[in-house]
């Protein structure tokens, strides 16, 4: 093999190892009241909605939309109604929840303010402990409940679901101006 060829392979090795070695030492995945938004400014799958706080939608979006599930890239957000959010942070960041954080928030037409947010003790307005449902979730379904995937159920209609998801108060003209 040729000199220069030898110094493209060893380089495209060397480039390789530094860009794999760049996304395992994953970039924390920061999360306040401004990291959540009015539901409609998500992307939609099916009857949820997702977005990526590391900025990488296209990775989230690939694992909501498989029919074969998948584990959720860091930065992942993940919601069905606008004050119950599920967070994707770095990898290792939380072993028991599968690196989710759970969060309960309070929304209005001036924003997103964190009520409660965990891991196994986070716990919803009614005394749900959200790792305690979503755990059941059948492994490739990376604690993500939908329908089917083996959760215990909530005693919320998906066409109420709708009717929340619609009237998330962030979406208003103030919230837009902002
Ligand atoms: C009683 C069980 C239960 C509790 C408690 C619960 N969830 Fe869920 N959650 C579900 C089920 C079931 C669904 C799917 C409902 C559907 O798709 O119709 C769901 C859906 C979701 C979704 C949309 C993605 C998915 O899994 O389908 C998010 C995000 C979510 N819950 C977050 C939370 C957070 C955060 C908490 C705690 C603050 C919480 N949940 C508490 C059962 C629960």
């Amino acid at each position: 093999m040729g000199q220069f060829k030898k110094f493209i392979r060893v380089a495209a090795v060397a480039l390789i190892a530094a860009s794999t070695g760049a996304s395992a030492s994953a970039k924390t995945v920061e999360v306040d009241a401004n990291s959540f938004k009015c539901m409609a400014e998500m992307e939609k799958v099916r009857h949820f909605f997702v977005d990526n706080l590391l900025g990488d939608l296209d990775a989230t979006l690939a694992v909501a939309r498989s029919k074969k599930g998948g584990v959720y890239p860091a930065g992942s957000v993940v919601q069905l109604v606008p004050t119950e959010v599920m967070v994707k942070r770095e990898a290792g960041w939380s072993p028991r929840t599968q690196d989710w954080e759970f969060f309960e928030i309070d929304v209005s037409a001036t924003g997103s303010e964190i009520r409660v947010r965990g891991t196994d003790k986070a716990v919803n307005k009614f005394g749900g402990n959200c790792l305690e449902c979503h755990e059941r979730a059948r492994p490739k379904w990376d604690m993500i409940c939908e329908k089917g995937h083996g959760c215990l159920p909530i005693p919320v209609s998906r066409k109420q679901i709708a009717m929340l998801q619609q009237a998330d108060p962030r979406c208003g003209a103030a919230a837009k101006a902002k």
